[in-house]
């Protein structure tokens, strides 16, 4: 983790008492408060200096963790000098309270700075890892952190472990999200690039260190985040991947990895050779420390289907003596080459993976919804402006927060580019997510795709153009709430395609359960601001009221 200086930080704790614990474990269900003080700053987490978010001081925000059944009362403190912010608990349904998801522009309008909100919800029927993040525009995952939700008695009756370690992923560019976001956006279109650095924990060193004029003073080496271990004892790794576009492989050398969890639902045990997770997925997989331990592990990370990865997505496994996890990075010197990655095989992952706990998976009662999606070129003829289309359009994010104009009445006089899909209640919808090769290069692209309010099953994919004869695959329905769109057959090492032709494709089934707005987005943040996103409105007239005093900040705030 990496820290603020010790003089902000202590200026800090001054103004401000710090509420972040979990409960113990026999105290379930009951009201855990937390308080998220979002502020920012110059840090270095890979040695180059940029002002980055802190919440409660640390980068990345602190790591969350309740019970099952527990309450959650979450006061998000808006202190960013001029943007507004929400903060999305990622993969928690928020059953019963549609307002308190965290989506800017869905679920509230953005919390101005200065300003403080307060989410309540419930987290039932449901446990294992997830995440929350921000939730508005390009800087989605400025600021991340793990959330764990415990279900000690049920875990336990399955697996043994001695303990847990969370490894929290990411990527880091140099340059700003504003910055990011002008390029994708204007025109000539400008594409963000592959980033320079990979995060485990919120740090790395950056390749150029020792040479980068733009050195931090504060953080002259960067540093590997340690995970210690103590020899003979089994671990849970929770691994979350709270990237803005990394699909990662993860490689621990040394040691097996077996996985027991994908997105809050336990798997049948399996061992794997490395781990593949896509952005805004989670894993947990259990590992045993019985290799020599008078050396250190160097853990890896690295970008799948794009053209190249940050070649610093380093972490170190160390064994100690101790239990209790150190967290000073280390300045040890990483191999000179990350494992060598193999093909790129579509679903690897998700052909391995088998629930641990069979359910009935219900049959869909309307027709397939297909949405297909590629770039388009919006700009005038010759010029080059480039948005994803999903579906009828490319999503245009409405001014006032969808939710609050359902209240109002007037989601009907939306912009039809904003305007939500509506769904019966408890229909089962069946998506088919068919990727195009589009405008820009004829290349195709992997996509994590994320639904909001409700999990899915994962009914499987393949490559090019879904045709009715492909059945699902309801063997490795894994119960999820992101999945992967595979590019297939034309992924940046294959021969560009002419557009239109079929990039490959994904099912998946959920029962619409939640009333509420909800967002069915691609996770790659760049992707999003791009217009990679839909929206359904869920039993409109089942839709809960709204609590007394639920903020509207539309005609006050930033957007
Ligand atoms: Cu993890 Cu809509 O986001
Ligand atoms: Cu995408």
């Amino acid at each position: 983790m990496f820290r603020l200086p010790v003089a902000l930080w202590a200026l800090y704790a001054l103004l401000l008492v710090v509420v972040v614990s979990g409960r113990p474990a026999h105290l379930a269900k009951q009201v855990s408060h937390f308080d998220l003080n979002v502020t920012e700053s110059l840090g270095a987490p890979d040695c180059h200096e940029r002002v980055i978010r802190y919440v409660n001081g640390v980068y990345p925000a602190p790591a969350i963790t309740v019970n099952t059944g527990d309450r959650l009362r979450v006061t998000i403190r808006n202190r960013l000098e001029s943007e507004s912010i929400s903060i999305h608990f990622h993969g928690v349904k928020q059953t019963g309270t549609p307002w308190s998801d965290g989506t800017s522009h869905i679920s509230q309008n953005a919390i101005p700075p200065g300003k403080d909100m307060t989410l309540e919800f419930h987290v039932r029927d449901q446990a294992g890892t997830f995440l929350y993040h921000a939730h508005n525009a390009m800087q989605e995952l400025s600021i991340f952190g793990a959330l764990i939700v415990q279900d000690q008695k049920e875990d336990r009756k399955h697996f043994k472990y001695d303990g847990e370690r969370t490894l929290v992923l990411s990527d880091y560019w140099h340059n700003s999200s504003i910055a990011q976001e002008q390029g994708l956006l204007g025109t000539p279109f400008k594409w963000i690039g592959d980033p320079q650095s990979i995060l485990t924990n919120g740090i790395t060193q950056f390749a150029n260190c020792s040479t980068s004029g733009k050195l931090s003073p504060k953080a002259p080496n960067g540093g590997y985040a340690v995970t210690t271990v103590e020899k003979g004892k089994t671990y849970r790794f929770r691994i979350i991947n709270a990237a803005t576009l990394g699909f990662f492989r993860f490689d621990i050398p040394g040691h097996k990895m077996t996985v027991i969890e994908a997105d809050g639902t336990l798997v049948e045990p399996r061992a794997i050779d490395h781990l593949e997770i896509n952005a805004g997925q989670r894993y947990s997989v259990l590992i045993t420390a019985s290799s020599p331990s008078d050396k250190d592990y160097w853990m890896s990370t690295q970008a799948m289907w794009r053209p190249k990865s940050a070649p610093n997505g380093w972490s170190i496994l160390r064994y100690s003596n101790s239990s209790k996890e150190s967290t000073a990075p280390a300045h040890g010197i990483p191999p000179t080459s990350l494992p060598p990655k193999g093909p790129e095989i579509s679903g690897w992952m998700d052909r391995h993976l088998v629930p641990l706990h069979k359910v009935r998976i219900p049959a869909p009662t309307g027709p397939t919804m297909q949405l297909n999606f590629s770039q388009i070129n919006t700009g005038p003829v010759g010029a080059n402006t480039v948005r994803w289309k999903i579906g009828r359009q490319s999503y245009v994010l409405p001014n006032q927060a969808m939710l609050l104009q359902h209240y109002n009445g007037t989601i009907k006089d939306m912009d039809p580019a904003s305007k939500p899909i509506y769904v019966h209640k408890n229909r089962v919808v069946d998506i088919l997510l068919q990727a195009r090769v589009g405008t820009l290069n004829g290349v195709c692209e992997q996509h994590p795709f994320h639904l909001h309010g409700h999990s899915f099953w994962d009914l499987g994919g393949g490559n090019g153009t879904w045709n009715p004869t492909m059945r699902p695959d309801t063997k490795h329905a894994v119960i999820r709430d992101t999945l992967t769109v595979y590019p297939s057959p034309s992924a940046y090492f294959e021969t560009p395609q002419p557009e239109g032709t079929g990039c490959g494709w994904r099912r998946l089934r959920f029962v619409a359960d939640n009333p509420g707005a909800w967002m069915l987005h691609c996770h790659i943040v760049a992707h999003l601001v791009m217009g990679m996103a839909t929206t359904f409105l869920v039993a409109p007239n089942d839709i809960p009221p709204l609590p007394a005093n639920f903020p509207d900040w539309m005609t006050g705030g930033i957007h």
